[in-house]
């Protein structure tokens, strides 16, 4: 059976990431509404986990049970990278499951890992990006303002993983895109020419947070040290003094109806303030019960069964 890959958001075209994100809400009527709907039926994930996780592993294990399949959840003790090659692990999970989901530390491993696999590979973030938070991000803007074109989404913070997959999310959908961060936070250069490459988008780098909020649809933020990075905080709390989505930031919109989003978990009073995280503005757990019906779609259209949900 032909199978694809999720590892990056541009792996989808602009047609297939559309269809994607109309096929979430399709799924989840379906889901909702039809008990009998299987279509992972004798199927089984395997959901592969270096590095801890809340969402991603309850939005996959969970819409695996929804879609009648069955998820075997896999921890740091697999060792990849270190007790077994990402290769090897690849190579044996293919034998049991239809597809792979794994969360690691090198973006080198889950290349790796996907070019050994028999079965679909889908990125559950490494240190380089996230992208099955893009799908949910993209699906919440869906819903709270009817698309994603053209909408001005301004990242405030470090310019992580989340940073490069909104890159790749603009590659593939015409956005207005500003990374506010301190200097020496930027998205890897890289990352910022192949999204300018591909013409679809504008890309900004700023590191001044409040005139670069001006006119935002969207604020979006994340930890400013992410998972390996935990024994930076202090430093980084230091560097991106300024840089905390607060009430005045939001206002500095000049925009009533900005939204915030936080791909979660969110360190309240570093990155974003409580009244901000608490706001009417703020879609934040919207857009986290999103993770799993965006990813029950890109489970399907990397597994070719998106043509049963209309059935
Ligand atoms: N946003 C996200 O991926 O959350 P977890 O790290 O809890 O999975
Ligand atoms: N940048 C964060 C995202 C967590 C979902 C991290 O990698 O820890």
């Amino acid at each position: 059976m032909a199978f694809r890959h999720f590892l990056r958001v541009d792996d989808l075209t602009t047609e297939e990431l559309r269809h994607v994100l109309a096929t979430a809400a399709t799924l989840r009527a379906r889901i909702e509404g039809d008990a009998k709907y299987a279509p992972l039926a004798k199927k089984t994930l395997a959901l592969l986990f270096a590095k801890a996780s809340a969402r991603t592993r309850v939005s996959f294990e969970t819409g695996a049970f929804m879609m009648g399949g069955h998820a075997v959840v896999l921890g740091p003790e697999v060792g990849v990278g270190t007790r077994e090659s990402p290769k090897d692990v690849a190579r044996v999970l293919s034998q049991f499951n239809n597809l792979i989901m794994a969360r690691l530390f090198g973006h080198d491993q889950l290349l790796e890992l996907a070019a050994a696999s028999t079965v679909p590979v889908i990125n559950g973030l490494t240190d380089y990006n996230h992208p099955c938070q893009l799908l949910a991000d993209a699906l919440t803007i869906v819903e709270c303002r009817g698309s994603v074109d053209g909408a001005k989404v301004v990242y405030v913070g470090d310019g992580n993983n989340m940073v490069h997959s909104w890159l790749e999310l603009a590659a593939v959908l015409p956005i207005d895109f500003v990374c506010a961060c301190p200097p020496g936070y930027e998205p890897l250069p890289e990352a910022v020419a192949a999204t300018r490459a591909a013409g679809l988008s504008t890309v900004t780098i700023s590191h001044d947070p409040m005139e670069a909020v001006v006119g935002a649809d969207v604020i979006y933020t994340d930890v400013w040290a992410s998972m390996g990075q935990k024994d930076e905080v202090e430093a980084r709390e230091r560097a991106f003094k300024g840089f905390t989505v607060d009430s005045a930031m939001m206002a500095a919109t000049g925009k009533a109806d900005t939204l915030f989003l936080h791909c979660l978990p969110a360190e309240r009073g570093r990155e974003v303030t409580d009244e901000v995280m608490e706001s009417p503005a703020s879609k934040v757990f919207q857009q986290a019960g999103n993770r799993m019906h965006a990813q029950n779609a890109i489970v399907l259209h990397c597994m070719g069964l998106c043509d049963t949900v209309d059935e």
